[in-house]
């Protein structure tokens, strides 16, 4: 059974620790994330952008996704849509039965264009009232992030839309969103940053203020791939072009989950991890042509990654935690009002 982001969060919020969210767009990586998770005894969010739903097929997405709950039946697993762009995109994620969806309306359905904070809070809305009649979750964002390399970003150095806590507060106010992703100077992709961030460039501050201020709001930190320097010299050991890069210090985020962030996005690190392995065999065994010989490292590579992270966000050790509410009764709640 995939199980409710909102009861993940609340759960993490109660223990004081995240929980990653990991991209995936083909099977490997999701056996990748449910293997650490499994050694890790960590519950597991799962998630898809539009990029991914359309390159693996909704249908083969889903179903990876029910093997995954047959198989690691004591891990709480959550199939989370990661950026959607309209309320139609969260629509098709929740008929599909994703249990938890972002809208992001911090940007127009184009991806990169900054929108109004009254467009915004509309199609939030809309989409909450939608997602909680089926129990399913919802995240929103308010403020937008820097940079453009996946498409879903505003192009610039990621300061420049830095999350307001008013209307931070307004926004979950209006809306009633169950996660708030905000920007505090991250962006996505490899490229975040020339130097190691201080704890001033990422705006941590205004990350404690927004957890001040709304203290039961679960908020998320996207952009959160720490880029290690191990990674990145793999890939140009084997071949890589990558220019040197720095990616959000994990003490940082550790900070951050000590201020309310609840759930912690990550793609890039998990993507170089893979790339390092393939080019690590293509270089070392020319010979290989079985893509069982490169598939199976770069799977044992993101699997690595990802238990690192459950482990340094806390969430190792809460899988058996508590009980699976159905989303069915999550629905009920919601109606309920609590
Ligand atoms: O938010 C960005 C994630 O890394 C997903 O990227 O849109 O290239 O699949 P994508
Ligand atoms: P990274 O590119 O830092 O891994 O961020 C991923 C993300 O925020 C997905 O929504
Ligand atoms: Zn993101």
């Amino acid at each position: 059974m995939l199980v409710s982001m909102r009861q993940l969060l609340d759960e993490a919020a109660q223990g004081g620790y995240g929980v990653g969210a990991f991209n995936v767009n083909n099977m490997e990586q999701i056996q990748s994330i449910m293997e650490a998770a499994r050694e890790t005894r960590s519950p597991a969010i799962v998630q898809a952008s539009r990029g991914a739903r359309s390159y693996a097929q909704d249908l083969y997405l889903y179903h990876l996704m029910l093997a995954a709950t047959e198989l690691y039946p004591e891990i709480p697993l959550v199939l989370h849509l990661d950026h959607g762009n309209s309320v139609e995109t969260c629509k098709s994620a929740i008929d599909l039965g994703f249990t938890s969806v972002m809208m992001d309306g911090s940007l127009m359905p184009d991806g990169k264009t900054p929108s109004s904070f009254e467009y915004n809070v509309e199609a939030t809305r809309k989409v909450v009232e939608m997602a909680h009649a089926k129990g399913v979750t919802v995240e929103g964002e308010i403020g937008v992030l820097g940079g453009i390399e996946d498409g879903h970003g505003a192009g610039l150095d990621g300061l420049s839309h830095v999350t307001d806590p008013e209307q931070a507060a307004d926004f979950v106010a209006q809306t009633g969103v169950d996660a708030l992703a905000i920007a505090i100077g991250t962006s996505h992709g490899a490229y975040k940053f020339a130097k190691k961030p201080t704890g001033e460039v990422l705006k941590m501050d205004r990350l404690i203020e927004i957890h001040k201020r709304l203290p039961k709001t679960h908020l998320v930190m996207h952009g959160s791939s720490s880029v290690p320097k191990e990674l990145q010299d793999i890939i140009n050991q084997y071949g890589g072009k990558l220019r040197p890069t720095f990616g959000v210090p994990v003490e940082e985020i550790q900070l951050g989950i000590k201020n309310g962030v609840r759930k912690i996005n990550v793609d890039t690190d998990n993507r170089l991890a893979i790339t390092g392995a393939i080019r690590k065999v293509f270089i070392e065994q020319p010979e290989k042509f079985d893509p069982r010989d490169y598939l199976k490292p770069a799977r044992e590579a993101m699997k690595k990654v990802v238990a690192e992270r459950m482990t340094q966000f806390g969430q190792a050790g809460h899988a058996g935690d508590y009980q699976p509410i159905p989303i069915a009764e999550m629905a009920k709640l919601y109606a309920a009002g609590k």
